[in-house]
Order: structure tokens, then sequence, then C-alpha cells
């Protein structure tokens, strides 16, 4: 790669401060550098973009005691501020936001090796999010501006934030799943401590100041550090009152454990998942195969939604295999600003040598790579192998691969087909691929008990976001969507009056003069 290019690195980014407490901070301890397992030279070399603080625990302790001085135990100035100001804050950090885009997509190209449209696209995504995260808490505010009675009781029913959320998002939505968990808890009145993932961290440095202008002190701070170091020794304070984690069980639970009180902690979870597609023999294969490619492929498979097991029904398993496996191998692989480039580097320097792992462990039991291409390894990369015939003896069944491997796995009886997916530990989505509606509705039928979302004859994935995002047993804890996530990081919680003319006049003063940010029935536009 050419640094003239428009997208090359002309110089480091060196992240020297964190946010706490409304202040960018100089952080004065040692330094993490960060790099990317993209090449800017001919000959390969991992490409050193910049640094990050490598804080402390007692530095994270510094910024959850801002975050929680901001919360007030529900008395500061943000949870008890009128809904219309919280909304004012957010618009004027989008606005700022949106300038940002160019540098935001370049970081998310190099950091995690994104494509150039897909890396737009989670930006632009995220903008829209923004927005109608907006506008479903102004119809929020407006449902509840009311009084309900019952029983001689006037009650006046809204939402009310939570407390203090520890926010920890993935690497491969760093922009997009980081904040669709920030946006939602910031703007119900929440206070967050956010740290960014292990990968995707620079591209949020072009956004501190925004962060740092829009709202007011300690009401969202940015640490950077370990999870271990950091977010472990404010687990255990058991002053956080909401952990918002996109990532895996191992860590979620991990930090569960540290907290002294865990039936005061909520979680809001976006865990593992292993989405199977099933392939009936009616499908219309050009569909089911154009539907799988990027049901696997889509960012190299690195995404909780990928399809990472393929069922194909034996009757038609040939022609799938043959003409699936062809179309792995046409697609590009490049850096993320080439044209038309499908495949990109792994951000994980030990991914190709793990997907190699679980190459070599199916190809010992049994199964073969039907690809020319599947296996070819470079520094940053190993080219997507198809496996046939995949067992449930095999790593590749059992692991969630999160990379370029795609398991392909008979079936001759749809029963014990359901019964394997019913006995799996997730249950985030299937792609159902097939026509005959006989067929097709008790499968269905029993499906959306095993997940939380039937693709049909399409490909698994969370958008549009103003649907639900969630899933069975170890795939979610909690439900995601502009719609849902209000709720998530919220509480039901009103006042409530005796109806009598004494009580009845209180209340009227309370609405007429505007003192309370909570008792009131004005209509936001
Ligand atoms: O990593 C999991 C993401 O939620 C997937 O989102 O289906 O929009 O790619 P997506």
């Amino acid at each position: 790669m050419n640094n003239t290019n428009a997208f090359g690195i002309t110089e480091l980014l060196h992240q020297e401060t964190y946010l706490a407490n409304g202040d960018l901070k100089t952080w004065e301890g040692k330094k993490d550098e960060v790099y990317s397992t993209i090449s800017s030279t001919e000959n390969y070399n991992k490409t050193l973009l910049g640094t990050v603080p490598h804080m402390d625990e007692s530095a994270a302790l510094e910024v959850l005691d801002y975050a929680c001085a901001a919360y007030d135990k529900g008395k500061g100035e943000w949870p008890t501020a009128k809904v219309s100001y919280r909304i004012k804050c957010m618009e004027d950090f989008v606005v700022q936001m949106k300038k940002e885009r160019e540098k935001v997509v370049k970081y998310l190209m190099w950091e995690i090796g994104k494509s150039l449209p897909d890396s737009q696209k989670e930006f632009d995504r995220t903008v829209e999010y923004i927005y109608d995260t907006i506008e479903d808490y102004k119809q929020l505010d407006r449902d509840s501006a009311k009084f309900s009675k019952r029983d001689n009781v006037n009650a006046h029913i809204r939402r009310g934030p939570l407390g203090v959320v520890l926010c920890l998002g993935p690497y491969n939505y760093p922009l997009n799943e980081t904040f669709a968990l920030l946006i939602p808890a910031l703007i119900m009145g929440n206070t967050v401590v956010f740290k960014p993932a292990k990968h995707g961290v620079l591209l949020l440095s072009p956004l501190l100041e925004a962060f740092r202008s829009s709202f007011p002190r300690g009401v969202v701070n940015i640490i950077y550090g370990r999870g271990r170091e950091v977010a472990a020794p404010i687990m255990a304070t058991g002053r956080i009152d909401v952990l918002a984690l996109i990532g895996n069980s191992k860590s979620a639970i991990a930090l569960q454990d540290q907290h002294p009180h865990k039936n005061r902690l909520r979680l809001v979870l976006g865990l593992e998942a292993k989405n199977p597609a099933i392939i009936l023999p009616d499908a219309d294969l050009d569909l089911a195969i154009q539907e799988c490619i990027s049901g696997t492929l889509s960012f190299n498979g690195q995404r909780c939604t990928a399809l990472k097991i393929i069922h194909v029904h034996e009757d038609i398993r040939e022609e799938f295999n043959s003409r699936f496996a062809k179309k792995v191998d046409e697609l590009k692989f490049g850096n993320p600003w080439e044209e038309k480039v499908q495949l990109t580097p792994l951000p994980e320097p030990e991914k190709p040598t793990y997907i190699q792992e679980l190459i070599d462990d199916a190809r010992e039991k049994g199964a073969k790579i039907l690809n020319e291409k599947g296996g070819e390894i470079s520094e940053n990369y190993i080219y997507p192998a198809v496996l046939y015939p995949v067992t449930t003896e095999m790593r590749v069944y059992q692991e969630e691969q999160f990379g370029p491997v795609i398991p392909v796995k008979p079936f001759n009886s749809i029963e014990n087909l359901l019964d394997e997916i019913a006995d799996s530990n997730y249950g985030q989505q299937v792609s159902l691929f097939g026509k005959d509606i006989e067929q097709l509705a008790p499968l269905i039928d029993t499906l959306v008990n095993l997940v939380c979302r039937v693709n049909l004859n399409s490909s698994c994935q969370r958008g549009p976001d103003v649907f639900p995002f969630t899933g069975r047993k170890d795939s979610a804890v909690g439900t995601l969507s502009v719609h849902d996530a209000l709720r998530s990081f919220s509480i039901r919680t009103f006042v409530a009056s005796k109806d009598n003319p004494y009580n009845n006049a209180i209340l009227q003063e309370l609405l007429s003069s505007d003192k309370s940010h909570f008792v009131s029935t004005d209509y936001i536009l």
C-alpha cells in the first residue's frame, strides 16, 4: 500500500488524554502502541498507528468517582434534568460527531480492517441510530405526559435512569455497537464509564471533544487500558448499577463475579452466537447461496450475527456445495479501501493461526476443504475454507469461529436437526431457506422458540436497528433496538396521589408552574 493513497497513515495519532469529569486529562503514565495488521509497505510489516493510555486501577477508580458524583445516587443534575435538556445535549453531540466522519472511517479501516463502504455504513448507521433514539425518546416522553386514574389514585408514570453504567463494546463494531449501548444509557439520565474494545480505539479520538463539550461534567467518562486492570476493579467497588457489554459470556461472567451486590446489578449483554443456516431440499439455491455468502463472510464472518454453520439437506448437498465453494473462491481479498473488496485483513494477529487450527482439526476428523483457495494463509489473513462434512466432534462445530471458515453439515431428518439446534448453547438467530409452506410453517413455529429471529430466505443480521435484537441462552441478556434500549437502560417510576381537591390543586400548581422536571405534561416537538 502506498502512503500517498488518500487513506494512508501520514502521521501517528497519539491519544494522550482520557475523558474524566468533563476534562480531557493528560495521561502521564504508560502508553500502549496501537498497530494495524495492514501493511504500509510492499514487504509485509504491521503498521504503527499511534498510542493510547495504559491506565491503571487507581486512575480507573478516580474516573468512577466522577461518574458516581455526576449521578449522585440519583440526585445529580443529569438524572434529574428535563428530558428536553438531555435531548438537546445529544443533538449537540451528533452535530459535532457528523463532522468527524472521514477521520473515524479511516481509523475503522486501519484498526479493524473493515472495508470502506462498510466503515462508512457503520458511521452513518450510528448517526441514524442517534437521531432515531432522540425521536423515540420524544415519543416515549409524549406518551408519559399524562395522568392515569385508577381506584381513586392519580398516577403520573414515566421512566427514570438506573444509575452508573459501565459500558464495554466489541471490536467488530467499535462505533455502532458501542454507541448502541452508550447513547440510550446517556439519554435516559444514567452516567457512564466507557472503555473501548481491544481493537478500534483510536477511531474514537476524533469524537472525544464532542463528548467533552456536549455533556455536563462527569456524565460521560472514557478510559483506556486492559479490562482486567480497569474494568474488573470498577466492578469490584459495587458502585456500578448496569453492566452494558457486547462481547463474550466469559468476560461478562468474570465482570459480574467481581460485583459484591449482584441483585443490584442490571445486565444488558449481547454475547456469542453460532447462527445456523438450514437449506431445505426445495430452496432456491441461487438465493440461498448468495445469502449464505454474505451471511458467512461479510466482514470475514466477524459478526455475532454471522452464519457460523450451514446445514444442507442431503438431497441438494452436492449442487449446493460445489456452487457455494466456487462462489467463495470468487471473493476478492484486499485492503479495505480497494474497490470491490469483500475480504479484508483480520485485525487480530493471532486469528489466522486459530482458524488454521480449526481447519486442521476438522480435516483430521474427516472433513475436506471444498474450495481451491480455502486455507491459503498470509501474514494477516486466511482465505475462507468451506469444510465438509462437518460433525459434532469437530472444534469448528463447537466453537464460535468469529472469522473466515465455513462449516457445512449434511442432514436428512429435520426433527434431528431441530433437536440439535435446541441443544445448542446459543439462541440468537437462524436462516431458513425453502419455499413449501407445509414444511416451513411447523419449522417456523418451533424455531421462533429456539432463537429470537427467524430469517426466511435471508441471511441473519442485527438491522434495521429499530427491530428487536436479542437472543436466548448464552447469546444475550436484555433486548436492544432503538425502542427497547431506552427501556433496558431505565425503570418505570411514578408519582401517585389520592384523588381529592387538596392533592389535585397541588398537582395542578406543579404542572402550571413548570417547577418539576418530572411532573410535566409538556409535549416535546
Ligand atoms: O456483531 C454483531 C452485530 O450486532 C452484527 O450486526 O448484523 O448488523 O452486522 P449486523
